[in-house]
């Protein structure tokens, strides 16, 4: 059954190529008063609205929003949803917040209906920020990663999640067995990846808390599921670093543990990578693994700078993409974790541009994660993920942005100053799932 057709009308915001290379800041071009068609969820037509808008089949609704810029849906490619409930919990760096804080409140999830609450209240956090793909830890329980892929199914979002996996160094209650969390994984699989939107994620939680044998039984597990992903921290703190270093003396870095174990390839998402050699880079871009850059965590836990033009090095770039690794990151925005990135490549000594910044959280995003031939883009073909960014979304926005030059700048006065406020709608598969301004419950589901 055809769904219906529907258009959405604003400036689109449209990479011409990778601003990280040779394009530079002019690969982000905006489309001034464009039309979006969308059929059976898809983009069908982008174009100048005054010429499409003739030819429209007719009583095709059209939303339009005048003076907001429609940029593809955000891409948050590392993410706690169990977290959330622990948001701030302030003092500790990594290794004490892990075991005072982040290890009782994931214990809750033992709970299916405290799971189904907090998937609930994560994938309205999500969508109310702009994000509608992300890459997300559940606990150790199967029964949350089931949670969460029901409620995002719900939506309609195309989200990659995974059970966490960990079988020591961590609270009884929360650990496996190289077994059953193989066998868990491999059920989870066949029940979620690939069911409509959702994708898989194998889900080491990191190499401290997974004994060699896990890590080998997760490298497994992946190579017989082609098209899943893999994702786990690496080098995020010092003293984290220094451990895995001790806990696998025979491995020539952190990142070496997960590559011995085939964790390293293409899908395979790290978050952090605050701490890498040359030679970690050099694995990175050699074996295609992403790097999930924190922003917002690695200063809140003081875990360090990332260094984001060593990784992006042009004889050896590395994939990178955007992550807020709440709750050690302190907001579900974006423009928020894009605004951390900037001071970070500024006390680095480097200038993040806006095409540059906005690339990591949509477009490059996709790219990285072998997902660009269905999302990341405003452009005929893709899922129509699309937001509504309002330039005049606050009192004080309203003022800055009625200074800006171009749309490049009121871009990047949206990432200084804009958060879920600046969202005016989020559509996921061409349904508004999401308007901050609808009357009631701005939530469709
Ligand atoms: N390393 C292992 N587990 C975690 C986690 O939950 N959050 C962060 N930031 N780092 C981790
Ligand atoms: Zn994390």
């Amino acid at each position: 059954l055809a769904m219906a057709a529907r258009a959405i009308r604003g400036t689109v915001a449209r990479f011409q190529g990778d601003p990280f290379g040779p394009a530079g800041r002019e690969a982000l071009v905006f489309e001034e008063d464009c039309l979006v068609l969308v059929e059976d969820g898809i983009i069908a037509r982008v174009g100048p609205a005054e010429t499409m808008l003739a030819s429209l089949p007719p009583g095709t609704p059209v939303d339009h929003y005048p003076g907001a810029i429609l940029s593809p849906g955000f891409i948050d490619a590392h993410v706690h949803y169990p977290q959330m409930q622990m948001i701030g919990a302030a003092g500790e760096e990594l290794l004490a917040w892990l075991d005072a804080f982040t290890f009782p409140a994931e214990a809750g999830f033992s709970d299916p209906e405290h799971a189904e609450d907090v998937a609930g209240r994560f994938l309205r956090e999500l969508l109310r920020a702009g994000t509608t793909t992300a890459a997300v830890y559940c606990t150790v329980h199967a029964h949350s990663v089931d949670a969460f892929f029901a409620e995002s199914e719900r939506f309609g979002t195309r989200m990659i999640a995974g059970k966490v996996l960990m079988d020591r160094n961590a609270p009884p209650d929360l650990t496996d067995t190289a077994a059953s969390g193989t066998e868990e994984s491999a059920t989870l699989i066949a029940r979620w990846h690939g069911k409509g939107r959702q994708l898989y994620a194998i889900t080491p939680r990191f190499a401290p808390s997974c004994s060699e044998e896990q890590l080998e039984a997760a490298g497994r597990l992946w190579r017989e599921h082609p098209g899943t992903y893999v994702q786990t921290h690496l080098c995020e703190n010092v003293a984290e670093t220094a451990w895995v270093a001790e806990l696998f003396p025979e491995r020539s870095s952190y990142l070496d543990v997960y590559d011995h174990a085939g964790l390293t390839g293409p899908r395979a998402i790290f978050g952090h990578a605050v701490h890498m050699t040359e030679a970690d880079f050099a694995c990175c871009h050699r074996t295609g693994s992403v790097l999930a850059h924190c922003p917002t965590s690695n200063l809140f836990l003081g875990s360090g700078l990332f260094r984001l033009f060593e990784a992006k090095r042009a004889d050896r770039p590395v994939k990178v993409a955007l992550g807020t690794d709440l709750g050690a990151g302190t907001s579900f925005s974006q423009l928020q974790t894009m605004n951390e990135a900037y001071k970070v490549a500024k006390l680095g000594g480097t200038t993040l541009s806006t095409a540059e910044a906005l690339w990591l959280a949509t477009t490059g995003a996709a790219e990285a994660l072998h997902l660009s031939d269905r999302i990341g883009a405003i452009e005929p073909g893709r899922e129509a993920d699309i937001i509504v960014l309002d330039p005049a979304a606050t009192p004080l926005l309203q003022f800055r942005t009625a200074y800006c030059r171009d749309l490049t700048e009121t871009l990047s006065v949206l990432m200084t100053l804009g958060d879920d406020r600046a969202v005016r709608a989020s559509y996921v598969a061409g349904v508004p799932v999401y308007d901050r301004d609808r009357a009631g419950d701005p939530f469709v589901y």
